[in-house]
C-alpha cells in the first residue's frame, strides 16, 4: 500500500493559486489528487499555473461570503462525488501598525484569518461526516505560536506581522483542536500546518530582511513553497490516519529556539 497515494481523492484548497497554495495544489496533484482551487479569479488561476492549469479545477469562491463558500463546496461535491480533503489556505488581513490598527481593520482581519476558516469548515464538515471520512487542514502560522522577533523587521516595517494576524492564527490552531474533537467520531481528521518564514518573491527583494529571517532559523535559510508539499500530502493521505488535532510546524527551526 502506498501510504501517500491520493488517487481519486478530491482536495479543495482555498486561495490555491497564491504563493504557498499554488505549490501545495500542484504538489497534491502530482500525488494523483483531484485538486479544486477555490478562489476569486479564474484569470489569476490560469496565469499562476500556465500549462499546469489543466491538471487542476477552478471553482469560484470568496471566503468572505458564506453563500459563495456554500455554492463552491456543493459544486465540488456534485462534480466529484466526495470531498476528501479541505485545505483552508486563503486569508485576508489589513493594517500592521501594532498600536494603530483601526476597529474596522481589526474586525476585517480577524474575519479573514479565522472566521473564514470556520465558514469553510461549516460547509464541508457535514459532507465529510456523511462520508465517514475526511481530512481538514488549516494553514496557520508560526506567528500563532510565537511573537514576532521585532529586531528581524527593523529593515522591513511594511512586512511586520501585526497582532490581529498572530492572534487569528492562534485561534486557527485552537479551532483545529476543537473540530478534531468534534468530528473525530465520524472519522474526520482536522490538523493544521504552521509555516515559518516563506517570504514571497516581492518581499525577497529586500535582502536585508531575508538575511535577518535566515539568521533566525536553525537551518539558516528561508522556506521554499514546495517544502510545504510534504506536510500537505502527509496530512491529506492515509500516512496520517491516526493523527488529528495536531499542528505541524514547518519553519526551519524558528520556533525551536
Ligand atoms: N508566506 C508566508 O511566509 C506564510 C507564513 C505563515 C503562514 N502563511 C499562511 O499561508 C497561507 C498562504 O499565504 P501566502 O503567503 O501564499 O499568501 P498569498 O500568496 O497572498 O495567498 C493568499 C491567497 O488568499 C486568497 N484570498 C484572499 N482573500 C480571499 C477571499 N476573500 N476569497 C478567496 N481567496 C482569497 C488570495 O487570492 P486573491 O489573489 O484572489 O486575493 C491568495 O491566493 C495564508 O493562510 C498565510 O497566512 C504564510
Amino acid at each position: 500500500m502506498n501510504l501517500f497515494d491520493l488517487k481519486g481523492k478530491t482536495v479543495l484548497i482555498t486561495g490555491g493559486y497564491g504563493y504557498l497554495g499554488g505549490a501545495m495544489a500542484l504538489g497534491l496533484s502530482h500525488y494523483q489528487a483531484n485538486v479544486c482551487v477555490l478562489a476569486r479569479s479564474e484569470s489569476k488561476f490560469r496565469e499562476a499555473f500556465g500549462s499546469d492549469a489543466g491538471r487542476l479545477h477552478f471553482i469560484p469562491c470568496d471566503i468572505a461570503n458564506s453563500t459563495s463558500i456554500k455554492s463552491a463546496v456543493i459544486t465540488a461535491a456534485e462534480a466529484h462525488g466526495s470531498i476528501d480533503v479541505l485545505i483552508n489556505n486563503a486569508m485576508y488581513c489589513r493594517g500592521n501598525d501594532p498600536l494603530g490598527i483601526s476597529d474596522d481593520d481589526w474586525a476585517f482581519s480577524v474575519d479573514g484569518v479565522v472566521s473564514s476558516v470556520y465558514r469553510c469548515i461549516r460547509e464541508a464538515a457535514p459532507i465529510m461526516q456523511k462520508q465517514a471520512s475526511g481530512s481538514i487542514i488549516n494553514v496557520a502560522s508560526m506567528y500563532g505560536i510565537v511573537a514576532p522577533d521585532f529586531a528581524a523587521y527593523e529593515n522591513a516595517p511594511e512586512s511586520l506581522n501585526p497582532p490581529h494576524y498572530g492572534a487569528g492564527k492562534a485561534a486557527v490552531i485552537q479551532l483545529t483542536k476543537y473540530y478534531a474533537q468534534l468530528l473525530g467520531p465520524q472519522n474526520v481528521r482536522v490538523n493544521s500546518i504552521s509555516p515559518g518564514p516563506f517570504p514571497n518573491l516581492d518581499t525577497q527583494r529586500n535582502q536585508d530582511f531575508v538575511s535577518a529571517l535566515k539568521e533566525r532559523t536553525s537551518l539558516r535559510r528561508i522556506g521554499r513553497p514546495e517544502e510545504l508539499i510534504g506536510a500537505a500530502v502527509y496530512l491529506a493521505s492515509h500516512a496520517s490516519s491516526y493523527v488529528t488535532g495536531q499542528n505541524l510546524v514547518v519553519d526551519g527551526g524558528w520556533t525551536a529556539t
